[in-house]
């Protein structure tokens, strides 16, 4: 047999070996921890389809906030419950909201944590849209100037609780640029903006509507999120988001979506995060309930894979998890 030159085995054969050779190394400086804050629980309550996911009172997610920073982690995700829904969403700007309340809490006990909040009507919303609806007969329209407008309310009202980076995850057209220049304006320019600028609607948030007790009470989202089958639509999405002033952008779900995920970061080299949803983890909970996965090292496979597939940042409800199995 012709003598081989080149063995790519030869730097897999031992541990230490594998570990020269490593392209991708996680952090547990990657990973945003969600966390999810209701007026209406006293006491934590766990929700069904997210084991180990939890709604907190607001005393409690400064606690577990806290936990998160003890355990090396930097930055979380607030997603607010309000006791009243309405058709203005004003639970979602008012000035002793939840998710106000929360950030002022998370940030007395914990000045340091990066603390993010998702800027979305939804939960607030009495009909579990992201914005201002119109019904014509059978059809309803989300009204995008009407609902940019409470969503710039919603992203002052964070930056002014003590918010460091506002996430509107709405879809509403323009809504970067009108958040920005509200910002700016109102002297909150060190405040950044983390966009959901390819938020494909997707399957995959079923468990998360649970959480966030936000299912539509009718139609679907399809008329402003994406279409699935679209990746041009997304690298188009995206541009306006970067050019409307978004410093992070991010890709939503994560693992049916890595090819977005990789051209948005190869084509605008801009801070990329990555949201691994609510149904994904669902997906690999149930199947290590069943015996028929082993959580960590699938969990860390994915971690990795979004890693190298070009995520800078990557939210996931298993980051608290993934600190504790990195230190180790
Ligand atoms: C909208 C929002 C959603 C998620 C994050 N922000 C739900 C939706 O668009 O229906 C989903 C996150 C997940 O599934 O984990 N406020």
């Amino acid at each position: 047999m012709r003598k081989l030159v080149h063995r790519p085995r030869r730097l897999r054969r031992s541990p230490a070996l594998r570990n020269l050779a490593r392209e991708t190394h996680l952090s547990v400086h990657d990973f945003v921890l969600p966390l999810f804050v209701s007026e209406k629980v006293q006491q934590r309550r766990l929700i069904a389809s997210m084991p180990g996911v939890f709604q907190l009172s607001a005393k409690e997610v400064a606690d577990d906030a806290r936990a998160a920073r003890d355990l090396g982690l930097q930055a979380i995700l607030l997603f607010g419950i309000p006791e009243q829904k309405d058709e203005q969403a004003s639970g979602a700007y008012a000035e002793d909201g939840i998710v106000q309340k929360a950030l002022r809490a998370i940030k007395s006990k914990c000045p340091e944590l990066v603390t993010i909040t998702d800027v979305c009507l939804c939960e607030y919303m009495s009909h579990g849209h992201c914005g201002v609806t119109r019904i014509d007969g059978d059809h309803f329209h989300v009204l995008n100037d009407e609902t940019v407008e409470l969503l710039v309310k919603t992203a002052l009202s964070h930056a002014a609780a003590g918010a460091d980076i506002v996430a509107p995850s709405d879809m509403m057209d323009g809504r970067v640029g009108a958040i920005r220049e509200a910002l700016d304006e109102r002297g909150f320019d060190q405040t950044s903006i983390m966009s959901y600028a390819a938020k494909f609607a997707s399957a995959f948030y079923g468990p998360f509507r649970e959480a966030a007790e936000s299912p539509p009470q009718f139609g679907d989202r399809r008329s402003y999120q994406m279409d699935f089958a679209n990746a041009n639509e997304a690298l188009r999405e995206v541009a306006l988001d970067v050019d409307e002033g978004a410093d992070i952008v991010m890709v939503k779900p994560a693992l049916p979506y890595m090819d977005i995920l990789w051209r948005v970061r190869e084509r605008f080299r801009k801070p990329t995060a990555v949201y691994h949803v609510s149904g994904e983890y669902a997906m690999v909970k149930s199947a290590v309930e069943k015996g028929f996965l082993n959580e960590r090292d699938a969990v860390i496979e994915i971690m990795t894979a979004l890693k190298r597939a070009g995520a800078d940042i990557i939210v996931t409800y298993w980051a608290r998890e993934l600190a504790r199995w990195l230190r180790e």
